[in-house]
């Protein structure tokens, strides 16, 4: 999500050279005609290797022109996101963009969702040229949206810097933030990380390694971990009477599971807004977009117990 924030900051101005450095992408691609198999890439969950040679070719090519050629593990993992520039931010949106094109069929009819392909044989294998017919129709539509982005921010003399944290370690310092506005995860089970999984898998991240550990590490997740905290009374009458209410809910796995991934998500909530007051200024404002759902026929009030949270 960084790389894509990344890549709309691109302004109007900076447009016009974007079909030539398109050019030089998709003329690298064809030239590096590598025949390495690939067998251990995570694109290769959904892609026969010959195809993610493919992407690897379109990747290796606009990375060596504009990304001082870090390895996608390195940019993936290692935060040299924040270095990245807006203009390789914005052809890795449109390589973001191609491999979803792609990885269609694998799309569940929830969108948050993606499948595996567990048989070898159900894999997809779309040549080199499609692949690079289909980044060329992206980059062409994300030119014509830079046009008519209302949030443009171009004309607009100030800096804006993205960058990649966890929300319970920000590095910020104390006291020096003037807004905060943010949309939190709403304890809702999305897992996000499996939704932007063919992202991932472009930048590197192994479905068993490193996608899981980041998928264990964002708010909300599915999983949960073997050892939990107690709920705290700071956490509100509102959050703990929930919390009471679901533990004794007669469904299955309710005292179990369920109740265990919502101890998880208010944790690791109680941990970001206290790290949110400490990088908020005195004077400073926050808004946070939240939503209440329910747990059954338990209403979670989320706007509620995050005012409550202290
Ligand atoms: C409700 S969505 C908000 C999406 C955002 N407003 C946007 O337009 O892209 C919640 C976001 O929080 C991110 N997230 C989850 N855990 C996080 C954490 N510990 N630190 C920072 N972001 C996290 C998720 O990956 C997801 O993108």
């Amino acid at each position: 999500m960084v790389i894509v924030a990344k890549a709309r900051l691109f302004s109007q101005r900076e447009k016009s050279y974007l079909w030539a450095i398109t050019a030089a992408i998709l003329q690298a691609s064809k030239d590096h005609n590598t025949a390495v198999i690939v067998e251990d890439d995570p694109l290769c969950t959904w892609l026969v290797p010959r195809s993610v040679i493919g992407i690897r070719q379109l990747e290796r090519a606009l990375r060596h022109l504009l990304a001082n050629n870090v390895t996608p593990s390195e940019l993936g993992m290692c935060s040299d996101i924040s270095q990245l520039s807006p203009l390789a931010a914005f052809f890795y949106t449109a390589l973001f963009r191609t491999a979803r094109v792609v990885l269609k069929p694998f799309y569940a009819s929830n969108p948050t969702w993606m499948k595996i392909a567990h048989d070898k044989d159900a894999r997809l294998h779309p040549p080199l040229e499609t692949l690079l017919n289909i980044f060329q129709q992206e980059v062409r539509s994300m030119i014509a949206a830079i046009s008519c982005d209302p949030f443009d921010t171009s004309d607009i003399d100030s800096e804006a810097h993205v960058a990649v944290a966890s929300s319970d370690a920000l590095p910020i310092q104390d006291s020096s933030v003037d807004l905060i506005l943010s949309s939190p995860p709403y304890c809702t089970r999305i897992d996000y990380a499996v939704a932007t999984m063919s992202e991932l898998a472009v930048l590197g991240y192994e479905l068993q390694g490193s996608f899981q550990k980041l998928r264990r590490k964002l708010i909300g997740t599915s999983t949960v971990p073997t050892s939990l905290p107690e709920p705290l009374p700071s956490w509100g009458r509102t959050c703990n009477t929930f919390l009471e209410k679901l533990m004794h809910h007669k469904s299955k796995a309710s005292k179990s599971y369920y109740y265990k991934n919502h101890i998880q998500y208010f944790d690791a909530i109680c941990r970001s807004l206290a790290e949110l007051y400490r990088i908020l200024n005195s004077n400073g404002g926050c808004i946070l977009v939240v939503q209440d759902s329910y747990y059954k026929d338990i209403h979670n009030d989320l706007p509620q117990i995050f005012m409550a949270f202290n």
